[in-house]
């Protein structure tokens, strides 16, 4: 997959696995993790899927309606990425979280949907549920961040919940920020995620 690698800046910091939202490239959140997280290493991912020019992890057929099928194959080709770039930059594949963003956030929560230890540790800006019905995999261990805006046209307050509600049901520590705005990433929850990560990772 096209991406970036960077070597971290403190040994025993976890590697973030950086992916954007429709329309972006492994560029898109660098910024945003030097904001976090400014020490870790970085592998920031391009999604392989084209919609109308536009990069994004997985198909959809309708916006927020998923291609099950595509996700599934996505989402375990995106995890065997992570497992060979493990290899290839040796960094260690038990610290891994991930910063995702909008179609990011959802693919990083469908690798944890899917996958057993496929992340240590989630910062989801603006997710949905990735899928319905799917025996989740034990979770204990895991933190993650959900930050989620009030009015989000794309995403309803109960979807948000409904994520929250099956990471902790797999044993997954979860901690909700909500904002005002809508779907768009505001300053106050990135301000919020970095002293989750900080919390969390020092
Ligand atoms: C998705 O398809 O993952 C969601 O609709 C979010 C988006 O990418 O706009």
């Amino acid at each position: 997959m096209k991406h970036i690698f960077t070597e971290g800046k403190k040994k025993g910091a976890p590697t973030l696995l950086l992916l954007h939202g429709t329309g972006g490239n492994e560029h898109d959140l660098l910024a945003l993790a030097d904001m976090i997280a400014p020490e870790s290493a970085i592998l920031s991912v391009r999604g392989n899927v084209l919609e109308n020019g536009m990069p994004r992890f997985f198909r959809r057929l309708a916006e927020g309606v998923f291609d099950e099928e595509d996700l599934v194959f996505r989402t375990k080709e995106l995890t065997d990425f992570v497992n060979d770039s493990a290899n290839k930059y040796q960094f260690d594949r038990d610290h891994v979280v991930a910063i995702g963003y909008s179609n990011g956030a959802n693919i990083a929560a469908s690798m944890m949907y899917h996958h057993e230890n496929a992340l240590n540790g989630a910062i989801l800006f603006h997710a949905m549920v990735p899928r319905r019905g799917v025996a989740i995999p034990e979770l204990t261990g895991t933190s993650v961040f959900i930050g989620a805006g009030k009015r989000d046209p794309l995403i309803a307050l109960n979807e948000t919940k409904e994520l929250a509600k099956d990471l902790e049901k797999a044993n997954a520590t979860v901690t909700e920020y909500w904002v005002d705005g809508g779907h768009q990433l505001v300053r106050e929850e990135v301000e919020k995620a970095r002293e989750w990560f900080e919390a969390n990772y020092n």
